[in-house]
């Protein structure tokens, strides 16, 4: 990313106002967190209950000292050293904004693959579009009153939508069961189907 799209991102996500979030709850049993590097927001909810995973060893490197007992791991989504049903649930705080259509589909349908029979996949992410050329947000995570996170996410935008991303999770099998949709962010909790709909 060049000098102009960062300063581009910056201003856009200091234009808008600071989004509060409150992690009350994250899925039960071993979860699969899928991008979850930068700042291992569902590491550090979930500790040694969660595998974090995430392509850059330079993410996972910034995100470990914050949740030391969670099972890091250098992998590429897409295809995740994972066997079949072996994860309770999976998450993605913020990470599908940061991939394109086709890498998205390709990570629900591993996340499918690796998921036990009707476990939940949650989605945390953003409306944006593609014409706005930078999307950034701003964010403050509590988990609690005591431990609270400040960040930016920010990315070259891409037309997405909490609607665009249910259709996807209903074709790579997955029902959408609890759409929570905020001004600029959204959270999606989705279940895993036996059967992949036509
Ligand atoms: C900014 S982070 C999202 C926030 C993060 N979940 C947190 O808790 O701070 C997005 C991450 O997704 C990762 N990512 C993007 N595409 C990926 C893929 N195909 N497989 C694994 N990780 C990916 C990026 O490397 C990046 O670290």
């Amino acid at each position: 990313m060049n000098l102009s799209t960062t300063i581009r991102m910056l201003f856009n996500a200091l234009t808008k106002p600071e989004q509060h979030i409150l992690i009350g709850d994250i899925p039960a049993g071993h979860i699969l967190d899928i991008g979850g590097g930068g700042e291992g927001v569902i590491a550090q909810a979930g500790g040694t209950r969660v595998t974090p995973i995430d392509k850059f060893m330079s993410e996972i490197h910034e995100a470990r000292e914050k949740a030391m007992n969670a099972h890091w791991m250098t992998a590429d989504a897409t295809q995740l050293p994972c066997k079949n049903d072996s994860f309770d649930a999976a998450t993605m705080f913020f990470s599908a904004m940061y991939m394109p259509s086709d890498v998205k589909e390709k990570v629900f349908k591993e996340t499918h693959r690796v998921l036990k029979t009707s476990g939940e996949l949650w989605i945390w992410d953003v409306n944006m579009r593609q014409e706005r050329q930078v999307f950034a947000i701003r964010l403050q995570v509590k988990f609690n009153d005591t431990l609270k996170i400040k960040t930016i996410y920010g990315v070259k935008a891409k037309d997405q939508s909490a609607a665009s991303i249910c259709d996807m999770l209903l074709q790579t099998g997955f029902e959408p069961k609890v759409v929570t949709q905020n001004k600029h962010w959204f959270l999606i909790k989705a279940q895993k189907q036996e059967h992949i709909a036509q």
